[in-house]
């Protein structure tokens, strides 16, 4: 596996902007969580559960509200092993229009969208995303 800096990456997945690719890269996650961190042993389920839920939050976005890609693989997710965490990044094409950073904002009782990022705040030790010339990278961490 390939050493990125401070970290290992443990997988790479590309896939192509379809909604029915989300459920894919769950089962992908947690089949490479299994091999790597041989959970149960080593990482508790909540903490796996809470890895997946963020996950598919932001994949979820980057297939839905990002700018499409031509490429089969527009979105790529990345999974890293950190000393103490796990961190998930997911690079698309970035926005559609002119779109600055990402944030979460508390969601509406009522609404029913704009919920994605607030779980990810909440559920994550910390998360970003960073534009540049290539599109965007959205990353989280969580404590393993
Ligand atoms: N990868 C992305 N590319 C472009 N815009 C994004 C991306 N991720 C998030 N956004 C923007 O941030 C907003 C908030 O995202 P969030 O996931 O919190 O809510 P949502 O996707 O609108 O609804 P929900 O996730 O509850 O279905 C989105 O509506 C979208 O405008
Ligand atoms: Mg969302």
């Amino acid at each position: 596996m390939v050493t990125v800096t401070g970290g290992t990456c443990f997988g790479l997945m590309g896939i192509s902007q379809d909604a029915a690719n989300v459920g894919r890269v769950r089962a992908w996650i947690i089949e490479r969580l299994e091999e790597k961190i041989a959970f149960p042993l080593f990482m508790a389920t909540e903490t796996r559960n809470d890895i997946v839920s963020c996950a598919s939050e932001i994949v979820a976005n980057s297939v839905v509200h990002a700018a499409h890609g031509t490429r089969g693989d527009a979105v790529k997710i990345r999974l890293i092993l950190l000393r103490y965490r796990i961190r998930v990044e997911v690079t698309d094409p970035g926005p559609r229009n002119q779109g600055g950073a990402l944030h979460a904002d508390t969601p509406n009782s009522d609404a029913e969208t704009g919920r994605g990022l607030f779980i990810v705040d909440a559920l994550s030790a910390d998360w970003g995303d960073r534009l540049d010339g290539d599109g965007r990278m959205t990353w989280f961490e969580l404590e393993r």
